[in-house]
């Protein structure tokens, strides 16, 4: 097993997060106790480095949206099932070291999206969620301008997507009397239907069941 000695333990201030990088994995360490807790150094919510959190209590607090684990274990309080990895580290003649075989067996279990050689790579949204959608949309134009668009911007065929169109059953019609006056119950109505100014109403079958073209006076 190889280990890899990656801080001096003195230059470590107790309960304050570190970040190191092995192999491309960022890590958060914290000294506590004469010991030292080395952690997967993302926040499983949005992916920020750990590091750039805080130590309140027992735990260390992402720095963006709050999210809380236990610093010795790695374990949220909150909510077990959110548990940032804890990787085997020993202190020996006052170094920290870490087994690589660990390392790189997480790293293959679980890829970084992080491409540090490009603009913000060192931010990539591991977990991207509904409730921001445009934030890969506004990293790609950081990056890349329109170079990926063309320059018009993003563009779509023209028409509307009809599951985001209102539907009929939920439009709701309410009759209301605009022009005129509506007339009270006792006033006679006629109900003679005429169709056009000059039409001649006409059936064509003046049904001997129907009799309807004699009360609409049709002939
Ligand atoms: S990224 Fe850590 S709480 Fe949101």
């Amino acid at each position: 097993m190889n280990k890899i000695k990656i801080v001096d333990f003195e230059t470590l201030n107790e309960k304050t997060p570190y970040h190191h990088q092995v192999n491309g994995l960022d890590l958060v360490l914290i000294r506590y106790d004469n010991q030292v807790s080395v952690l997967y150094g993302r926040c499983l919510h949005r992916g920020a480095l750990m590091a750039d959190g805080h130590i309140d209590g027992q735990n260390l607090i992402c720095g963006v949206h709050g999210w809380d684990y236990r610093y010795d274990t790695g374990i949220s309080a909150y909510n077990n099932d959110e548990a940032l990895y804890k990787f085997h580290a020993e202190i020996k003649e006052g170094w920290v070291y870490l087994e690589e075989d660990e390392i790189n067996q997480y790293l293959k279990s679980h890829p970084q999206p992080f491409d540090r050689n490009i603009y913000l790579g060192q931010y990539a949204d591991t977990n991207p969620e509904d409730t921001e959608p445009y934030t890969g949309y506004i990293r790609e134009l950081s990056r890349n301008g329109l170079k990926n668009y063309g320059h018009h911007g993003p563009s779509a065929a023209m028409g509307v997507d009809r599951n985001t169109l209102p539907k009929w059953e939920e439009i709701q019609f309410l009759p209301a009397q605009l022009a005129k006056r509506p007339l009270l119950d006792e006033v006679e109505v006629k109900t003679q239907l005429v169709i056009g100014q000059n039409a001649k109403g006409h059936c064509f079958w003046k049904c001997p069941f129907c009799f309807r073209h004699e009360l609409w006076g049709i002939v």
